[in-house]
């Protein structure tokens, strides 16, 4: 009997520690599934849920605009932000706004890298029922209502604007009768702000006979780019007297490739030196005199996107079309902005 109950004292000290272990752990388990399911199948509860297409991080500029959006696309605004950054390749947006469709997001917001091939991924995301925004940059479709609201530069304005900055110069430097020799380096090809740029700058210098423009390079918005094609222009050509920079990081490269070819610009230099964008580094060259002129592109468009999906929430989004406003700086006026700029 005395053994008997030993034994039972064993097995009992044996089964209730290990079931109630059990019991603890399989509640532990149970409590922690249900708060990982909830946090998995509601972390959007109550956002708005919006899926951004970035091009990429080429440019001081797209970084800016990347932060204005994730700066203003927060849960404490209501926001519930899915963002990727397609590394300058088109196939990469095309992906990730199938992913958003699949996912079922509410809106999606695109700054596509080149004007043509969205067609038919942006139909997908019609059929879905899903609206889509462009900024930056704008697409070359068939049907406009496949997107429902555009927000960027006047990139044809910006260009034009480099133009007749360069006629004034000139005439105030009695420069009108002289040979004006030009390059132009330009961004990504095929993408509005190069379309755009170009066009503009080409209309003011088609009224100019003395201007001739020698050639115009594809150097995508980088530094490294910009700095090998000027390396190739200062080749080419033996008398440039103007450079026509398409952003401020292909002008930092530009800058780089004339220093080392001893050749100044700017205010007192050998070539006059026109840049688009407007960073803070590139406005403190031109205070230093160092670039003649920035065009000015905002790219602080974050309150723009959240102003329009407001309006799309409450229905009543009057305009399909925003443009954002811009200056010209020069050095005479750049000390208006130069302490404020925050990129
Ligand atoms: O589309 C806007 C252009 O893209 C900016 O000028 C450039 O810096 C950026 O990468």
């Amino acid at each position: 009997m005395k053994e008997q109950l030993k034994k039972w004292i064993a097995v009992l000290f044996l089964v209730i520690p290990t079931s109630f272990m059990t019991a603890c752990t399989n509640q532990f388990l149970v409590e922690d599934m249900v708060q990982e399911e909830e946090s998995e199948q509601n972390p959007e509860e109550g956002l708005i849920v919006v899926g951004v297409s970035q091009v990429g991080s080429e440019s001081i500029w797209r970084t800016a605009h990347t932060a204005s959006i994730q700066e203003t696309l927060t849960t404490e605004n209501g926001y519930y932000l899915i963002f990727d950054n397609a590394r300058q390749k088109q196939e990469n947006q095309i992906k990730a706004i199938r992913n958003f469709i699949s996912q079922d997001v509410d809106y999606i917001v695109l700054s596509p890298i080149t004007e043509t091939g969205w067609d038919t991924v942006l139909s997908e995301a019609k059929d879905a029922g899903i609206p889509v925004i462009l900024m930056d940059r704008m697409v070359d479709i068939e049907d406009d209502s496949l997107y429902t609201a555009w927000i960027g530069s006047d990139f044809e304005e910006e260009g034009k604007n480099a133009g007749y900055w360069l006629e004034e110069y000139l005439e105030k430097k009695e420069m009108t009768e002289e040979d004006i020799n030009i390059v132009v380096l330009q961004g990504t090809e095929g993408s509005t702000s190069v379309i755009g740029r170009t066009r503009g700058f080409e209309s003011v210098a088609k009224k100019n006979q003395n201007w001739h423009i020698l050639e115009q390079v594809d150097a995508d918005f980088t530094t490294a780019k910009g700095y090998e094609v000027m390396q190739y222009f200062l080749e080419e050509y033996e008398d440039i007297d103007v450079v026509v920079s398409q952003n401020d990081d292909m002008t930092f490269g530009a800058l780089e490739a004339m220093e080392e070819a001893g050749i100044s610009t700017g205010k007192d230099g050998d070539v006059i030196m026109i840049s688009f964008d407007a960073v803070k580094a590139a406005l403190e060259k031109v205070k230093d005199g160092e670039i003649n002129v920035d065009i000015e592109c905002n790219p602080l468009q974050g309150q723009y996107i959240d102003r329009i999906i407001r309006d799309m929430e409450k229905g009543k989004l009057e305009e399909k079309m925003f443009y954002t406003v811009e200056r010209v700086f020069t050095p005479e006026n750049v000390g208006l902005v130069i302490d404020d700029r925050t990129y």
